[in-house]
Parts: structure tokens; sequence; C-alpha cells
């Protein structure tokens, strides 16, 4: 099979992995890849923050909880709940892809971003997971006063998170709806 069939096919999202931290040139070659993604004009209005620090990242997921049993729903609550809840499953990276609000297409471009980074972490045997509850960081004044630490400039909302590690599971594959596709010839 063609090598880059083979690593999309591959990719899973991973939720279980190694504490040892991913090697410093294989996280260069993922970024790499992230800002070559197609986006809108190459208008490139993203930001990407690297976090590699434990106690950020565990500050981060006490605020998304408290912010979750605050504000979210029932699912996310039960989530939540759970003693071993942690929003980015200890995964020793985390990139936070933010963006300027108001660019035409930017959440598609971040999407295909996020994407080129699952692929190259996949490319690389890293594992890797995309985040969207990372949103809750941002729903309470004590989230949002982490911005300045992460390195959001003023006008820059959240899209994603994506967790990046050394995987410590092979989960299947989730089962895809197949009837999704028309063809007009
Ligand atoms: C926009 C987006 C948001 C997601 N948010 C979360 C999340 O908050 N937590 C999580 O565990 N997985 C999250 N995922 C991962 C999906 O659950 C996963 O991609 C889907 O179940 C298919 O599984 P696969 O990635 O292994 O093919 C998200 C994926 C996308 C694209």
């Amino acid at each position: 099979m063609n090598e880059t069939i083979k690593v999309i096919k591959n990719r899973r999202s991973i939720r279980k992995y190694k504490a040892e931290q991913i090697n410093a040139a294989e996280l260069q070659e993922i970024l790499d890849c992230a800002i070559l993604a197609p986006n809108a004009m190459n208008q490139q209005k993203w930001l990407f923050t690297v976090i590699q620090s434990k106690a950020v990242l565990d500050r981060m997921v006490e605020i998304i909880k408290e912010n979750i049993f605050n504000a979210g729903n029932d699912f996310m609550k039960e989530r939540a709940s759970s003693p071993d809840y942690h929003t980015f499953y200890n995964a020793p990276t985390v990139i936070l892809i933010s963006a300027v609000e108001k660019a035409p297409w930017i959440q598609v471009d971040c999407g295909l971003a996020a994407e080129n980074i699952t692929l190259a972490a996949e490319a690389q045997n890293i594992g890797s997971c995309v985040i969207a509850s990372s949103r809750m960081l941002f729903a309470s004044e004590k989230g949002n006063a982490m911005r300045k630490e992460l390195g959001m400039p003023e006008g820059y909302n959240h899209v994603c998170a994506i967790a990046l590690g050394y995987k410590d599971e092979n989960p299947e594959t989730p089962a895809r709806n197949k009837e999704v596709f028309n063809y007009v010839k």
C-alpha cells in the first residue's frame, strides 16, 4: 500500500500515552507540516502554542474541569467526574491551535493544519488526539487569564488542541458509515 495512504488509514485518536517526552526533531517535523497545510488565500492567520509543561497542562485541566462543572453539559460533567479525567489524557505535549477570529475560512484552515499534525505524528509513530473540549478553558475569567501565559494575542481565539505522545494503546478503528458518497457521472 502507498505509504501516505497507510499513514492515513493507521492514524487513530490515542487516549493513553507514555510519559516520555517526544523527540524534539520529530516535533519540529510535525510543526513544519502544520504550516504547510492548505489555507484560504495563504492567509496563515493561525497560531500554534506548543505546551510541554506538565504543571501548565494540569493547571489548564483543573480550570477546564471547574468550568465543565459550572457550565458544561451532562455528558461532559459525567466524563469530568471520573477520577482519572484529564482533558489531554496526560499527553506530554499539547499543541493549542488558535487563530484570528474573523479571518475567512479560518476554521477550515485550522482543521487542515490539525490533520497535517496528526498525520505527521502518525508517520513518525507518535500518537495524537484532536481535542475540542479544551475550549472550556476559556469559559471563565480564570481561564482567560491564561491567554497571556499561552502567548495568545488580542483578537486570537482558541480553535482546538492536539495531544501528542508515544502511544500506550492500539485502539480499533471506530466504525465509519460508508453510506455517505454520491456519484454524479
Ligand atoms: C473537531 C474535533 C473535536 C474532537 N474533540 C475531542 C475531545 O474533546 N476529546 C476526545 O477524546 N476526542 C476528541 N476528538 C476525537 C474524535 O472523537 C475522533 O476523531 C473520532 O471518534 C474518530 O476516531 P479516530 O480519530 O480514531 O478515527 C475530536 C475530533 C475532532 C475532529
